[in-house]
């Protein structure tokens, strides 16, 4: 039985270090801190969630995307699970949004991220899988992978002034949202 872990919280290490490239996804260990990370996410509000967050310095993120207020069209999916996820984008095209993150509570804000990029990444049975995604699939993915680089979104904004308290952003939308 797997116990939800404590998520890191901005100011601890761990989220300021790089992550290692996974060489064996068999692994006990890897396949232990992919179950830790679906058990954590799923006890959030969560729609991704990088190892660092739960301390663990492997390159493996989750994208769990679900409609939200401001993306009603995101898709619904099961939590995908991606190891050594490399990205490219497939325009320089990017968009403003709101992002918030489980390792910083309490505030939002708008960061640019690429609108469309093509994943490659390993799933956690060691096959290789290449998608393409756009809008806030996309950008979810992007703000885990930043994850890996010890990169917070908060080092994307363009101004200070768009960070905001976490209670103004509720007021600007109807209901919860979730974070990355
Ligand atoms: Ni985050």
């Amino acid at each position: 039985m797997t116990q939800p872990c404590e998520i890191a919280q901005l100011g601890a290490k761990v989220l300021r270090q790089h992550a290692e490239i996974v060489q064996h996804v068999d692994s006990p260990e890897i396949q232990q801190i992919i179950k830790d990370m679906q058990t954590t996410l799923a006890t959030t509000q969560g729609v991704g969630l990088a190892a660092p967050q739960i301390s663990r310095l492997k390159r493996i993120i989750i994208v769990a995307s679900r409609p939200t207020t401001r993306y009603p069209t995101a898709p619904l999916m099961a939590p995908t699970v991606m190891i050594n996820p490399v990205f490219e984008a497939l325009s320089n095209e990017k968009e403003k949004d709101w992002e918030g993150c489980l390792s910083i509570p309490g505030i939002r804000a708008l960061v640019p991220r690429y609108k469309a990029i093509r994943v490659q990444y390993t799933d956690e049975q060691g096959n290789p899988v290449e998608q393409k995604l756009e809008g806030f699939v996309a950008r979810v993915l992007q703000h885990e992978a930043d994850h890996l680089e010890g990169k917070v979104y908060l080092d994307r904004v363009e101004s200070t002034e768009d960070i905001i308290s976490e209670s103004e952003y509720f007021k600007l939308f109807t209901r919860r949202e979730v974070s990355l």
